[in-house]
């Protein structure tokens, strides 16, 4: 047992379950959160998204760096920085983007609109509308109290904080054609997930396209090298409820499971992209139920873009 609790992830995992159970947690631990990261912007951290935006892009039949015609997107998660929706308005598509927390702030979305503009610069990435790209340029010398909302507004991106689960108060999102999320739904539980697919098919447009990527690796791996992408299938339910707690929450949901959802809220999936892991990734690991009776080639999944249409 002192082994385990001096293994990083477990550490991590108790201290966010402290935070977790503290009334104010979650606002708690994004200023600490805030405190240690500051508002630092790497270039490899936004690439890593801007290929998120060319999934989505593609899902579309655009190849990236061309102009998109009349597309609505709701994206599901905004998390710290808009980089998708940027992303998305800089091609000429209007964003509607959904957090039930309240996480980014001015100097986020200006670091976001920053590195944008300066990569579009040098020819790392491209856009499809040169004239949101100047317009974000020009927005970048707003005054430095401009509230976040002002500085995408004018891109035709809209924050809003709610739960995708019920958009009937967001007139703006009735009619999407383009409905994203990128590394949201494995925090998402199931029945929560059910909520936001059929929700998405009510106010969705008749041809709309749902576009996911989703992790589906333990995140705790990425605070701690001693345990593997697949070390949370390890961990029985008790012990995985001490574990998980609801400011990292992960479901450890698998393949067939997003299928499962997808097929029961009216998805087809028309288009995957995986990343597996090699079989030998999973020996010596003691798995347990259910994660024991599922092929091992879908546990081998770490990462997945799906794509899908109306069944
Ligand atoms: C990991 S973060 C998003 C990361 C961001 N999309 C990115 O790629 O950097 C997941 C976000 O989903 C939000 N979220 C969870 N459930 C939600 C729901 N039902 N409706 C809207 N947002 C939700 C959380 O508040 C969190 O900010």
């Amino acid at each position: 047992m002192t082994r385990r609790v001096l293994n990083r992830w477990w550490v991590k995992a108790a201290a966010q379950g402290v935070l977790a159970a503290t009334p104010g947690g979650g606002v708690l631990g994004d200023a600490v959160r805030r405190r240690l990261r500051g508002p630092a912007l790497a270039e490899d951290y936004f690439l890593s998204k801007w290929h998120h935006v060319e999934q989505h892009l593609r899902a579309l039949g655009n190849p990236g760096g061309v102009a998109l015609r009349r597309t609505r997107a709701i994206e599901v998660g905004t998390g710290w920085f808009p980089i998708v929706p940027l992303g998305l308005a800089v091609h000429g598509g209007t964003v509607v983007t959904i957090d039930v927390g309240n996480h980014t702030d001015p100097q986020r979305v200006r670091l976001a609109m920053q590195v944008l503009s300066d990569l579009a610069a040098t020819g790392r990435i491209r856009v499809g509308s040169a004239d949101r790209l100047a317009l974000l340029r020009t927005l970048l010398g707003s005054p430095t109290d401009t509230p976040a909302p002002d500085l995408l507004a004018p891109l035709g991106i809209t924050l809003r904080i709610g739960d995708a689960r019920d958009l009937a108060g967001m007139p703006e999102t009735h009619g999407a054609n383009l409905l994203v999320s990128n590394n949201t739904l494995e925090h998402i539980p199931a029945e929560t997930m059910r909520g936001i697919f059929e929700e998405f098919g009510r106010v969705g447009s008749g041809d709309a396209r749902m576009s996911h990527y989703v992790d589906l690796a333990d995140h705790y791996a990425g605070y701690d090298p001693r345990i593997s992408e697949f070390h949370f299938l390890t961990l029985s339910p008790r012990r995985w409820r001490l574990a998980n707690n609801r400011l990292g929450y992960q479901n450890r949901l698998q393949l067939s499971d997003y299928h499962r959802l997808l097929a029961e809220t009216g998805w087809r999936v028309t288009k995957e992209t995986l990343t597996r892991r090699g079989r030998g990734d999973l020996d010596e690991l003691r798995l347990v139920h259910p994660f024991t009776t599922m092929p091992v080639r879908e546990l081998l999944v770490v990462k997945a873009h799906l794509v899908t249409r109306r069944a």
